[in-house]
């Protein structure tokens, strides 16, 4: 596999970074994951505009290549023979010469590594026919989730605790109100209606939520942005999340209490079909 690593295309194995580098002593980055279906990237302008948010937030500076970066996707897509699969981008904050809390000086550059991951049949998982199960975990992050920053050890955790209750993945839960899954934004559907968290601090503003919510509208259907509890989750008529790499994803079973008739929901079911449609 070809890698991008500041400026420069190299095999894997001959792609390196720093001991130093900030992102690996202090979880000092930001990142970033786009789709490629049928060659193609999957909404590339919303995830380059969140990645300069995310780096403002931080006052991280911008790498060099910043104006590049559709083209150097594009070429990783195509040295790797990608046609279904993702781009996973990834800044931090360089590495200084010492290990230091203080952010480094200007003369420190910001260390920009990109790579492919091929996954051929993408769009037409096994687990989006069946559904997934998933279980409730406190939400124990920090308190700025909307920015997308590599400090994923506890969204990690939740992905164990589920796999080890039989489950898939966890949706994380703060006084009580569901934020979003451990990758992921996290949905309820009540008679027609569709409900999912607003915006704020707490949940990443997902660029796969931006886009369902869009088309939702459009297709006349009616979303309500607000928090949920685990409970209402549990009584609602259907579940799913969304995310760059599952799409719209159908939600069956949340801590074992099985949703409708614990198969994919109708309208679930719809919005993944108008989502692929509309973005590929
Ligand atoms: N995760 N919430 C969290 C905590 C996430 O990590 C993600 C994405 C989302 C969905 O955002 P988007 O629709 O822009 O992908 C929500 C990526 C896919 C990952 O970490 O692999």
């Amino acid at each position: 596999r070809i890698v991008y690593v500041n400026g420069e295309y190299l095999p894997e194995e001959e792609a390196t970074v720093s001991v130093f580098d900030r992102g690996f002593l202090f979880a000092d980055g930001v990142y970033e994951v786009t789709s490629v279906l049928g060659g193609k990237l999957i909404d590339f302008d919303g995830h380059f505009q969140r990645l300069k948010r995310s780096l403002a937030e931080l006052d991280m500076p911008a790498p060099a290549a910043m104006d590049d970066l559709l083209e150097i996707h594009r070429e990783l897509v195509a040295r790797n023979e990608i046609e279904d699969g993702l781009v996973y981008l990834q800044v931090t904050r360089g590495a200084p010469a010492d290990r230091d809390f203080a952010y480094p000086g200007e003369d420190v550059a910001p260390t920009l590594v990109l790579f492919t991951q091929s996954k051929p049949g993408l769009a037409d998982s096994p687990a989006a026919r069946a559904g997934i199960k998933v279980i409730s975990i406190d939400d124990i992050r920090w308190g700025r989730r909307d920015i997308k920053t590599v400090q994923l050890l506890y969204p990690s955790m939740g992905k164990m605790m589920a796999k080890k209750a039989g489950a898939d993945d966890a949706w994380m839960v703060e006084d009580g109100f569901v934020t979003e899954g451990t990758s992921n934004n996290a949905y309820i559907v009540k008679g027609k209606k569709i409900i999912t968290r607003n915006l704020g601090n707490e949940i990443l503003h997902g660029i796969t939520r931006a886009a369902v919510l869009r088309f939702a509208r459009e297709a006349q259907m009616e979303v309500e942005e607000r928090p949920f509890t685990i409970e209402e989750a549990k009584g609602a008529d259907e579940a799913f999340f969304t995310s760059a790499s599952a799409f719209v994803m159908p939600v069956v079973s949340i801590d074992g209490v099985m949703l409708g008739d614990g198969t994919p929901g109708q309208l679930t079911k719809r919005l993944r079909e108008i989502y692929l449609d509309e973005s590929r």
